[in-house]
């Protein structure tokens, strides 16, 4: 069917099935222990993949946790060194600290990541030609739970599940939202729901081109 390079051991083309609605739970800003590793043990019980945008100054001290999720088929991606805003920085920055950020994710899993989102979303054309520039794409969301300000499981859960609708992208964060992915996973496949990485989302939906951002695949 498709082919997906940069994730997991499992052939995508096997599992996915591309009639079938899916969507990418994507948790920006870890790994982060105690956390991180909840998230995966929900996608593992319950058949889901998700993507995961780390910062590169936690990789290195967690680097379990990034091997781990390689070995259970999600994506590895890029959330700059230390959350720096993209566009407040040189175009050779952000190339420095995109390539720095992979290094060290790649060192952690032997997977270098191809997909990244900006801190805080922010981003423009100057910004994006950099990004492009390292021959990744960029995901921003359609679902934002705004985990980080409400702090409520509850709240993130109720967000997800009342406008999720086939081939979002949705924004969590490991710190406050493993509680909440717990729940979430088994009730998003439960309504039919094919949990799919980023990369994999955009193989299914005619691809994704480096230095543009996608916000979701309809
Ligand atoms: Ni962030």
């Amino acid at each position: 069917m498709y082919s997906v390079k940069n994730v997991g051991t499992e052939p995508a083309g096997l599992r996915i099935d591309s009639s079938r609605p899916m969507i990418a739970l994507t948790f920006d800003d870890g790994p982060v222990a105690g956390c991180t590793d909840r998230i995966l043990a929900a996608l593992e019980m319950y058949g889901g993949k998700a993507t995961f945008f780390m910062l590169g100054m936690n990789v290195q001290p967690n680097a379990e946790l990034v091997k781990r999720m390689v070995a259970d088929g999600c994506e590895v991606g890029n959330h700059m060194w230390n959350h720096e805003y993209i566009t407040k920085i040189s175009a050779d920055a952000v190339r420095d600290i995109l390539n720095r950020t992979n290094d060290a994710i790649e060192s952690a899993c032997g997977v270098r990541p191809i997909v990244m989102r900006p801190p805080g979303g922010n981003r423009d054309d100057a910004s994006m030609a950099a990004v492009g520039s390292v021959g990744m794409s960029a995901y921003h969301w359609q679902i934002d739970t705004r985990d980080w300000e409400h702090r409520n499981t509850q709240k993130t859960v109720a967000t997800i599940l009342d406008y999720v609708r086939d081939g979002d992208i949705i924004l969590m964060h490991d710190i406050h939202s493993a509680e909440a992915s717990e729940q979430v996973i088994p009730e998003l496949i439960n309504r039919g729901y094919q949990l799919v990485t980023v990369s994999e989302l955009a193989e299914a939906r005619g691809g994704a081109v480096p230095g543009v951002i996608y916000h979701s695949f309809k």
